[in-house]
């Protein structure tokens, strides 16, 4: 009797453990993590305030929001932050990415299937190739896109220009550097800008289509054929880079973006050249559109646009935290976080089927524009954030901007050490 108690006893302790070490189990595989790290580079006041129409938009879902901000505009430093973390097994749930950089990361295997979330919604049907072509990486989705920015625009502080007489939108070069002599004969900076490699190569951008034109834009910076890479038309390019330094102020070295749009919004300098989000900026400080700044593109460049699109990719971390990274997924993708996200952002919506009824003058002229571009083919991807060729040659074709930029290399040597860079890239 005792023995078969002992047994029975045994054997209850052994049930009851394996019920509760069960429903333990279960329990932690039921466990659901609300909490999404983000990691992201969006620290100007502009870019903080679009940022947080999508954290209000989460935190009201019950999604926490664990800010990993880091600060450096065109996401360099965030990237090398996010190298470290990933091979240290680190990586945030979700990271703002751009471009090639998230083929990088999903030829290595980091990132999460969006499938469900993105069949569900149906993205395919609302998200241009154009987007798409970062977006899925061998049939995945595994990006989500927020926006879609351009790089070819001028800020203008509209006083100034009203002041000097300087007509705009100014649509040819030759009139740009009229009108920039004529703020500089003024007293006035010219031209604000932040010396840093990824600005320089911003203004690059718009620079090779003024200096031949959107195919030679695409021969040069999307084809990297060498013959346009080297050519005449290059030495151009090279030549209008040369021109614009000389408007600068001595304290450009280092500045950053923001900066250099407070420069022009508080009417100490008469233009930018920087991406639409520099549009944040201005609407941040409660500039109105036509009345205190006006924007053009890059003179020209009109009808074509340099495009890079912000999308958040979501990193194979923990189970626990799937559902909330799929929230976050289908938050950026709603309709409505993308028109509040966007007109505060100064970018225009990744989706087609939103409408422009909310957005400045500024905006509406970038959604059509960027509908037309895309029709004529002269929507091109930003070399200068990533959309243009992958990390390497990115960098190397900013390497060799940024030098020349800085009075490294003469005119016609940073043709051929553009040559050289590209092909040493590839
Ligand atoms: C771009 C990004 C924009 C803005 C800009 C300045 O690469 O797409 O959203 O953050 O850098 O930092």
């Amino acid at each position: 009797m005792k023995k078969s108690l002992v047994i029975m006893l045994v054997l209850v302790l052994v049930t009851s453990f394996s019920l509760y070490a069960g429903g333990k189990t279960e329990e932690a595989a039921m466990e659901v993590d609300n909490s999404v790290e983000v990691l992201h580079w969006w620290t100007s006041g502009g870019e903080a305030a679009a940022l947080n129409v999508l954290k209000e938009d989460l935190e009201a879902k019950g999604i926490e929001w664990i800010d990993s901000p880091l600060a450096g505009g065109g996401g360099e430093q965030a990237m090398t932050v996010l190298r470290t973390r990933a091979t240290a097994n680190d990586a945030p749930a979700a990271a703002q990415m751009l471009g090639f950089d998230i083929i990088d990361w999903a030829e290595l295997g980091f990132l999460a299937n969006l499938n469900d979330v993105a069949e569900k919604e149906n993205w395919d049907a609302v998200i241009p190739d154009a987007l798409k072509k970062f977006s899925k990486y061998n049939g995945v989705w595994i990006a989500a896109p927020v926006n879609v920015h351009s790089t070819n625009w001028v800020w203008a502080n509209k006083k100034i220009c009203d002041e000097l007489g300087i007509a705009t939108p100014i649509t040819s070069w030759v009139d740009y550097i009229t009108a920039l002599d004529k703020v500089q004969a003024s007293g006035r900076i010219a031209l604000a800008h932040g010396g840093q490699a990824w600005q320089d190569a911003t203004i690059f951008d718009g620079v090779v289509i003024a200096a031949g034109g959107p195919e030679f834009y695409k021969a040069s910076m999307i084809d990297l054929d060498p013959t346009a890479l080297g050519s005449d038309t290059m030495l151009k390019a090279f030549g209008m880079m040369t021109q614009l330094r000389g408007y600068l102020d001595p304290n450009f070295s280092g500045r950053d973006w923001n900066l250099a749009s407070a420069m022009v919004i508080e009417g100490q300098a008469a233009f930018q050249m920087m991406g639409d989000w520099a549009k944040g900026e201005f609407l941040n400080a409660g500039q109105v559109p036509g009345t205190d700044f006006v924007a053009f593109r890059t003179p020209g460049t009109q009808g074509t646009v340099t495009f890079n699109a912000d999308q958040f990719v979501m990193f194979k971390v923990d189970e626990s935290k799937r559902a909330a990274q799929e929230m976050l997924a289908s938050a950026i993708l709603s309709p409505s976080f993308q028109v509040a996200f966007n007109t505060v952002k100064g970018s225009v919506p990744a989706r087609t089927d939103v409408s422009d009824a909310e957005f400045t003058i500024i905006g509406k002229a970038g959604m059509k524009e960027l509908a037309e571009a895309n029709k004529n083919g002269t929507l091109f991807g930003s070399m200068a954030h990533g959309h243009a060729a992958p990390a390497a040659v990115k960098n190397a074709v900013m390497d060799v901007v940024t030098s020349h930029f800085n009075g490294q290399y003469g005119d016609a040597e940073a043709v051929e050490k553009l040559v050289q860079a590209v092909a040493n890239a590839q």
